[in-house]
């Protein structure tokens, strides 16, 4: 199979096209044959250094895919309702940015009705875990408000979309004007340009000064006391990443006083069960609001495979707004 290797670890040019020998698909498992290939920011991280594969994963990088099945574990495949030459796209641990990759049936889903494979390559890791985190852990419910740390992500526009679908209100931060309108034409409730202002006194003041129920952050450090000043009562907050430093010094009475929860995780990790699961969670609730238009994949651009160096370096320049993929349809 072609494969974009890591020759190394460190500037985006490590990212090189190879041959790989073609993937078997074990018990429990399938081929796909990979049109697209989702790029997100831990796939920059891994380039970087900074996030091994988990033990058994692929060497290779890349978190999601979608193409069509070219083999696999018929029995656990018929219990899953998928089949040859069936559209789908999966979450995976690694190997995806490849033309050929073995996925857990588990973790694999039917493309949503009406999308193309390149919007579909896009959906697995977002949704996972926005799902895992905003409403499993952090139990997000209708008529709570959501503050989204960086609304213009990948994770933002997918967590926008998906907590306005569910009835919540939604705030963003996100880094310039532009960022900001796309959120509020995603359907965001309000936008705020964290570089303009402080978010926590905006969020306190844009809820009466109730304080937001969830935030969903990917930068921790110093935005950590912010966010435990701006909470609710029985507020929750769940760190996704911790781009802005490990350290976090707060204001731990307003834990006990409000109640409060601080919580996180990464999904990578997690065993094929747990993704199974919120493979389940999403084939219920959100896959027919996919294919209802009600959601949509927020796509900024698609580069061919063999371009995976540009992609990362369009991401690391922090232009994007939504979802970067790569296209390995000649
Ligand atoms: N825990 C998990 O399981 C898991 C899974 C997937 C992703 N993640 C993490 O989630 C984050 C988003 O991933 P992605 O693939 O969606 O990446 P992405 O599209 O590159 O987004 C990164 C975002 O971080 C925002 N950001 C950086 N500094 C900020 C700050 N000080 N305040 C507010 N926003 C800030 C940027 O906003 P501006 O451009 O507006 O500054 C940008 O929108 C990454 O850190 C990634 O590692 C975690």
């Amino acid at each position: 199979m072609q494969a974009i290797e890591l020759k190394g670890h460190g500037a985006p040019e490590v990212l090189q096209l190879g041959q790989r020998p073609d993937p078997v698909p074990g018990a429990g498992e399938l081929l796909i044959r990979v049109m697209a290939s989702g790029v997100n920011r831990p796939d920059v991280l891994q380039r970087k250094g900074f996030y091994a594969p988990p033990p058994g994963a692929s060497d290779l990088p890349g978190l999601e895919v979608a193409g069509t099945v070219v083999a696999g574990d018929a029995a656990a495949m018929a219990v899953a309702g998928l089949s040859l030459g069936q559209r789908v796209c999966a979450l995976v641990s690694g190997g995806g940015y490849a033309d050929l990759c073995v996925a857990p049936v588990g973790q694999t889903l039917p493309v949503p009705a009406g999308l193309s494979d390149i919007e579909a390559a896009s959906l697995p890791e977002t949704f996972f875990t926005v799902w895992s985190n905003v409403f499993d852990r952090a139990g997000l419910k209708a008529g709570e408000t959501l503050l989204i740390q960086g609304g213009s992500s990948g994770i933002g526009v997918t967590a926008i979309q998906l907590a306005k679908a569910m009835g919540a209100t939604v705030i963003v931060t996100a880094g310039s004007a532009d960022k900001c309108q796309a959120c509020l034409a995603l359907g965001a409730d309000f936008a705020i340009d964290y570089k303009q202002s402080d978010f926590a006194a905006e969020a306190l003041r844009l809820t009466g000064g109730k304080g937001v129920d969830v935030v969903l952050d990917m930068v921790a450090g110093d935005y950590v006391a912010r966010e435990v000043s701006c909470l609710a009562e029985d507020g929750r907050l769940v760190i996704i990443a911790v781009q802005g430093g490990v350290g976090a010094s707060f204001d731990a009475s307003l834990v006990l006083r409000r109640r409060l929860v601080i919580t996180g995780s990464t999904l990578r990790p997690r065993s094929v069960g747990f993704k199974t699961a919120i493979a389940r969670s999403l084939t219920d609730k959100v896959w027919p609001l996919l294919a209802a238009g009600r959601i949509r994949p927020v796509i900024h651009t698609v580069l061919p495979a063999a371009e995976a160096a540009a992609a990362h370096r369009l991401m690391e320049s922090n232009q994007h707004i939504g979802k970067i993929v790569l296209s390995w349809q000649v």
